[in-house]
């Protein structure tokens, strides 16, 4: 089969992204210019006061933060725990009750005593939609069903959810410019407003497509012509491309024009196999419905105040496995391309990762360029060190377990995780996208795992204790400080070193500190040999406590 007749096998295609890397108007990385995206290598960075920056975050519950005097036992807490980010909601029928005016007091405190805790934050815009129904937008738009439709089933139901009409897009694009501009305008020299995320989680849920007879954007969109924009943007990616929408469009014919069941092929039948969609035609068109409205929204947000911004994904995954049972339309992995066409404006696209195929999430949501975000995931013990794999393989530019507040207490998995990244957080940025760092973990039922990092193979193994067992789990990043030499952080378990490059076959153990970073300086503690360095043969990282160590190899035979 020519290249022009098939779809990517699904590579790790490394585009820059449209709109992801715009650098503001500022121009170079002074301290004033506004928080932004930038390419190292490989990765994507976030950038705050000319830095990059690695959220260490948490996403509050969602009525956490609509009360100041709530969230005040709270805030210490957080910094406490050794965050550097809070995830925080701001919803549209708090920020504007009556159609036109605004209620700033809420993200002001939220400004001020995020500022007072030395804390940034990340804004959730919960506006048409908050997991695909639209609760939060304001009762003046919840009653007025003539201008602001619902979305109807197949039945003709109405369902909770606001229709992608464009009146409802234009109300909400209003709100968000407002919140924008009121940001810009409070917190533009401070920056401690950093990522914005627009809406939360959408998509149709109860059926796979909004079937709504009086809005335009669905029965009658649905019947229509794929639009000409959409097409374009398959066809110029051809090559690109990721599967599944991909292989729809193969499957009926790579056809240049046609509705959407032309293009994309009739919808299927229910399959319980959640990894063998249905309704697949249908959850392409509500993608790019919901991508189309979320970038206009963006784009008003932008034009006041151009943060980088995201939208989150509510996974499908085993049990629900349909367009429906999940919001169809969502920003999910195997819908990225529609997405990526549609809302130009959206810097990333995020997964929350509730299921336990972690690590095949963040490879799903590392292609085609995009840069790892999680702003929602587990935070308990083993949920926490997560956040190890996400840096350390992919480089995440954050990790934010959800319900921060109620597991973020002082020596909590989560706070000792960020408490050892926050000291090197200088050098896993320094480094990010050179092909420099590894990241790992491991569970007890897992084989040992190997990686390549800087000439040597890495063996990471759970590290068994004579006397206290193994744990149930363990992680760490690796990072090359430069030949033979290596930092690596993180809890239960052993490295051993083999070489990858021609000389002397067996690896030694120079020497082996252990220590912490002070205001970004190395301060050595224990000097590590004998049942801590394994007698030579690796690192030794105890059960369940976190330690950083640096390790000097030699090579000999
Ligand atoms: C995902 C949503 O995005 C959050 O706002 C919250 O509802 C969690 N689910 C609850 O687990």
């Amino acid at each position: 089969m020519s290249k022009a007749n098939r779809c990517n096998p699904g590579i790790i295609v490394a585009l820059v992204l449209a709109g992801t890397l715009s650098a503001p108007v500022l121009g170079a990385d002074q301290n004033n210019t506004i928080p932004h995206l930038r390419k190292q290598g490989t990765a994507t960075q976030l950038v705050v006061d000319g830095r990059p920056f690695l959220v260490l975050g948490g996403e509050l519950h969602n009525s956490s933060s609509s009360s100041l005097e709530y969230m005040k036992p709270i805030w210490p807490k957080l910094a406490d725990a050794n965050l550097n980010t809070v995830l925080a909601v701001v919803s549209w029928e708090l920020l504007e009750p009556e159609e036109g005016k605004f209620d700033f007091s809420l993200v002001d405190g939220l400004i001020r005593n995020a500022r007072s805790h030395h804390l940034r934050l990340i804004l959730l815009w919960f506006g048409s939609w908050k997991n695909g129904v639209s609760t939060y937008v304001p009762v003046w738009v919840k009653t007025d069903l003539n201008r602001f439709p619902r979305a109807r089933d197949v039945n003709d139901k109405a369902l909770d959810i606001l229709s992608t009409s464009n009146a409802a897009r234009d109300a909400d694009a209003r709100a968000f410019a407002a919140l924008m501009r009121h940001i810009r305008k409070v917190d533009g020299q401070q920056h401690t407003v950093i990522m914005m995320q627009v809406e939360n989680e959408v998509g149709v849920l109860g059926d796979s497509r909004d079937r709504c007879q009086r809005c335009h954007a669905a029965n009658e969109a649905f019947g229509k012509p794929v639009p000409k924009e959409l097409m374009d943007y398959l066809q110029k990616h051809k090559d690109s491309l990721l599967p599944d929408v991909c292989d729809a469009w193969q499957a009926a014919g790579f056809k240049t024009s046609g509705t959407w069941e032309e293009v994309f092929g009739s919808n299927k039948p229910h399959d319980k196999n959640w990894r063998k969609r249905s309704f697949f035609t249908d959850e392409i068109f509500m993608a790019w419905q919901y991508a189309r409205y979320v970038n206009r929204i963006a784009e008003a947000g932008k034009a006041e105040y151009p943060l980088p911004m995201f939208v989150n994904a509510w996974l499908d995954q085993e049990g629900y496995p349909q367009p429906g049972e999940f919001p169809s339309g969502g920003p999910l992995a195997h819908v990225m391309d529609i997405w990526r066409a549609g809302a130009p404006q959206i810097d990333i696209l995020s997964p929350d990762i509730y299921a336990p195929n972690f690590k095949e999430r963040c490879e799903w949501y590392s292609r085609s360029g995009n840069p790892l975000f999680i702003p929602e995931t587990r935070g308990d013990g083993r949920g926490a060190v997560n956040v190890f794999y996400a840096i350390g393989q992919h480089g995440a530019i954050g990790f934010s377990p959800f319900a921060i507040e109620r597991i973020a207490e002082p020596n909590s998995e989560i706070a000792r995780c960020y408490g050892v990244l926050s000291q090197i957080a200088p050098l896993i940025l320094e480094n990010q996208g050179k092909g420099m760092i590894a990241g790992v973990v491991l569970d007890a039922n897992e084989p040992p795992q190997k990686l390549q990092l800087a000439g040597y193979t890495l063996e990471f193994k759970l590290a068994r204790h004579w006397s206290f067992g193994a744990p149930e789990y363990a992680a760490a990043i690796v990072i090359s400080l430069g030949p033979d030499e290596f930092l690596a952080a993180g809890r239960g378990l052993t490295i051993s070193f083999s070489p990858n490059t021609p000389g002397p076959a067996i690896v030694g153990l120079a020497t082996v500190e252990e220590g912490t970073f002070v205001d970004g300086r190395w301060v050595h503690g224990r000097r590590l040999n004998g049942d801590e360095t394994l007698s030579g043969k690796g690192l030794r990282f105890f059960g369940g406590g976190y330690s950083i160590q640096r390790v000097k190899l030699y090579r000999y035979q």
